[in-house]
Order: structure tokens, then sequence, then C-alpha cells
């Protein structure tokens, strides 16, 4: 059962994470003498509590939040208001710092009840979720020049529904830093959410434009405990110009990648989409209802063929899928308007069918006769090609631009996986790194215990070499895709 206060979005922040955000919003307005700063979104208090005990005089702080309770709770705050931020207008803050919201249209009830108003607001980043609301707002409550420093869930980084936000910050902002905080930091309030600590000022015009671009950002990787905001590793530190993320297709805010990495991707002008073909499946809109899982041989029927959803990291290269479907999907299916089938053309044909959802990336050779369902899959009538893809998808450097560039999410579509970078090796070493899948398919399919890591060891070289990944480089790709679940 959700609590009224987890409805509203409430979860504490912990105190060593607003210690490092108080700290970067007083470096920041030291200067003036009588600045005007802001939490919108006070619940608790933690924020004003650790601005005062940091010296800021308490006539300068003003403190918002929706919940009359949050407000009487914290009675003490001079200015403190029962108010809904996103209606507030001219604030005129040197600094905005908290911890708003994290609501998806999905979730949040004020969203729905305020569709009309918040789109006619938000259009150009569009209302996907409060928190990138609070962040256009505040920045419109923001003096030029102005701080906000916000926790925030991390979805906004490269997901592709928040491309329009990304491009916003871009042009309204210097990023003065983006922290990927702790991975546990709410496990305490039971929320498995992913944030990150965003510094902004407030930098607008097209006289500026130049300006954004070469400013340097710092970008701190995911760190492993609140202490280490204070003395971040050095290899998790990255400085960039913000002309990279303007760069990047999608705008995609990547922390910590090389920039031979990104070179790599902005450089290459083919991609996977442009030489395979595919996408998704079937979606039977009722897996229990369309799909079977026989238990043993005797329960086979011919009638119903294997059907590939999503497979896992064990499931890399070759695996037998436990769902089967009907062979005759479509009878069944044209009477319920949720069964969709896309790719059609390319049922029951060899090909290539990858994961979609979990930490982990992998892509599985799908025999002939099968049928796939919304994850990626793949085909080409060229063996040799269809096994060099399966290689290059399976590659470290394929996996490392996928959950590290493309999406650091849970969730990956056929539509990242198409915008990997392309590069034709010469044709023997297409023809040798096509020899190896083959050998990791059929040695999986007659023992799925197979030890494919030397092999893959061997595909990873070759893949580097093809794409010229610097060998200082690997390492750090390599470090990422060893600890997928600590480093996304
Ligand atoms: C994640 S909590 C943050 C609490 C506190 N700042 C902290 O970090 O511990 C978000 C707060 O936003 C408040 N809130 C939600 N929607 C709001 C709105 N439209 N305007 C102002 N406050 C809002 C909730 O009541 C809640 O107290």
């Amino acid at each position: 059962m959700l609590t009224a206060k987890r409805a509203l979005g409430q979860y504490s922040t912990p105190l060593r994470t607003v210690d490092y955000m108080v700290r970067k919003v007083i470096e920041k307005i030291r200067h003036l003498k009588s600045p005007k700063i802001l939490d919108p979104a006070v619940g608790d208090g933690v924020f004003v509590e650790r601005l005062m005990a940091s010296g800021v005089n308490p006539a300068f702080i003003h403190a918002f939040d929706i919940d009359p309770d949050a407000v009487q709770a914290n009675a003490h705050i001079p200015n403190i208001r029962h108010q809904d931020f996103l209606t507030v207008q001219g604030g005129e803050f040197d600094a905005i710092i908290g911890n708003p919201p994290y609501k998806s249209k999905r979730e949040s009830r004020y969203i729905k009840e305020n569709k009309a108003r918040l789109e006619r607001q938000f259009g150009e980043i569009g209302i996907r979720n409060l928190y990138a609301m609070f962040v256009h707002h505040a920045l419109s409550n923001l003096k030029e020049g102005g701080t906000l420093c916000f926790i925030v869930q991390d979805s906004f980084l490269t997901n592709v529904y928040y491309q329009d936000f990304r491009r916003f910050i871009l042009d309204h902002c210097l990023i003065d830093e983006i922290v990927l905080a702790p991975r546990k930091l709410f496990h305490h309030t039971d929320a498995d959410v992913r944030t990150a600590i965003i510094t902004l000022t407030k930098c607008t015009g097209p006289e500026n434009r130049e300006k954004r671009s070469a400013h340097v950002m710092t970008l701190i990787d995911r760190l492993q405990e609140e202490d280490d905001y204070f003395h971040p590793p050095q290899d998790k530190v990255q400085k960039l110009e913000q002309r990279y993320f303007e760069r990047m297709e999608k705008h995609n805010f990547f922390i910590n990648v090389p920039v031979s990495i990104i070179d790599i991707i902005l450089k290459t002008p083919l991609k996977l989409g442009h030489v395979v073909d595919g996408g998704t499946g079937i979606s039977t809109g009722n897996d229990a209802k369309f799909l079977r899982k026989p238990s043993g041989i005797a329960e086979e029927d011919p009638d119903w063929v294997p059907f590939y959803k999503n497979g896992g990291t064990k499931d890399a290269w070759f695996y037998e899928t436990p769902y089967r479907i009907h062979r005759d999907w479509e009878t069944p299916g044209r009477q319920y308007k949720d069964f969709m089938t896309r790719n059609a053309q390319h049922y029951f044909k060899e090909g290539i069918t990858c994961s979609s959802m979990g930490v982990e990336f992998s892509a599985s050779y799908m025999p002939a006769g099968c049928l796939f369902g919304v994850n990626a899959n793949f085909f080409s009538d060229d063996r040799e090609h269809l096994f060099y893809v399966l290689a290059l998808l399976n590659s470290t450097l394929a996996k490392y631009i996928i959950r590290a560039v493309f999406n650091r999410t849970n969730m990956v579509t056929a539509g990242y996986i198409k915008r990997i970078p392309y590069i034709e090796p010469a044709p023997e070493l297409k023809t040798r790194i096509a020899d190896i899948a083959r050998t990791i398919v059929a040695s999986k399919k007659a023992n799925p215990q197979f030890d494919y890591r030397p092999l893959q060891c061997e595909i990873d070289a070759l893949i580097y070499e093809i794409y010229g990944v610097d060998p200082a480089d690997r390492k750090l790709l390599e470090q990422f895709c060893g600890n997928l679940y600590e480093a996304v």
C-alpha cells in the first residue's frame, strides 16, 4: 500500500548527500550579500536544516511544499509556504536546491488531474515525470546566473523520452556537474531508484550559445558511498565540454565515457540498423493465454514452435527458449486487439534475438522455425554477416556502447541497438570472427555450460582492432561491463 506521503513522492534524502549539495550551492552564492535560496519540495526539511547548520541566514531561505503536514512540521522555517511549486511565477531565486518528487505520468494523480495545464506549461519537454517539470520550472524561477542543485532520478541521462528535456538543459544552462549517486542511496526507504545530483547554472539566450558549448562540465561516474562525493576516485571523474552532449545523437548525457569511444560513435556514419533488418515481433498482449511452457519432450507438440522473448546473460550466443507459441499465430491472434505483430516477413527465419530487460545485455542465435517477441531481433540472408553481427552484439565494445552511452536504464529496445556504429571489417577478418561465433553457438547448443570466455576474449580483441579502441580504454570498458549492476 502506498502511504499518502509516498503518493506525493516523499522520500528523505540521506544527510551526507544533502551536505554535499548544500556545499555546492554555498560555493556558488558565497559572493552574494543577501541571496534568495529556495527548497521547492521541503518534505521533512532536511535541506533547510543543513543550510542553516552551515551558517546560512534563515531569512535567506524559502521553502514550499504541497503537503500541508510537511509545512506544519516545518513551521520553524521563517519563509515556509503551503504552495504547489509548479504554479509559482517570477521567483527570481539565486539558488534552488532539493529533492523533487519522482513520479511518472502513470504514477502521479497530480499529473493526471492537471494534465492540460502541465501540457501547456511544459509541452517543450513533455510531462513524463514530475522531476523533469520541477527542473524546468526551477530554471524559470532562477535569476540568470543562478544555481540549481537537485537530486533526481537518473533516467533523464539517456532515456529517449527525455531527449527534449536534455535539449532544453543544453539550451538554458551551463552543466556544472552531474554525479551518479550511490546505487543504494534510497534503499533505506525501500525505493530502488537510481539517482544523480545535477548542478546547473542558468545561462540562456542565443548570445550565450558558444559560452554554453565551451563550458567544461564535471561528470562523475557511479559512486560507491556517499563519502566519495567529497573525494571521488579520479578514474571516475571526467571533464568535458558541453558541446559533446550537443553533438551526440539524441543528446545523450553520457558519464565518464572515453572521448575515443564518443568519437567512434560520432564519426562512424554507418549504423547497425543500416546493415541488418529486423526489430520487434509478436506482442501477444497476454502471454499466459498465447504461450505454453512444455515441461518435457513428451509434451512437445510440433504445431507449437519456439518463441524467443527475452534472453539473459547466461543466454548469450545460444539458448533454448522454454516458451512455445502456436505456429498458426495469426488465427487466434486476430480475435484479440492487444495481439500485435511486426516484422512478419522475418517470422520463422534464422536470426539473432537480443535481451531487452535486465541489467545485462546479450544476443543469441535464433534457429530457423521460431517466432519472436517484443525484444530486438535481427536478420540477414548472408549467414556470415549474421554470425559476424552476433559476435559484434556480444562484444564488450557493443555492450559498453549500449549500456554506458545509449541507455543506462534496464530496457534496451531495438532502436538503441540499431544505433551501434558499424564498421565493415576486412573480408578475412569478418570470416574469422563469424567462424568463432559459429563455433560458440554450436558448442553451446551441444553443451549449455560450454565455457566460451577464451573465444569471447578473442572476439573482443578483434572487434577492438576493427574499431581502433585504444588499449588504455579497453580496461575501462571491461571493468564497466564486468560489473554492470553497480556500474550503470
Ligand atoms: C522526495 S520528497 C523530498 C523531501 C525532502 N526535500 C528530502 O529530500 O528529504 C518530495 C516532496 O515534494 C513534495 N511535493 C510534491 N509535489 C509538489 C508540488 N507540486 N509542489 C511542491 N511540493 C511538492 C512532496 O510533498 C514531498 O514532500
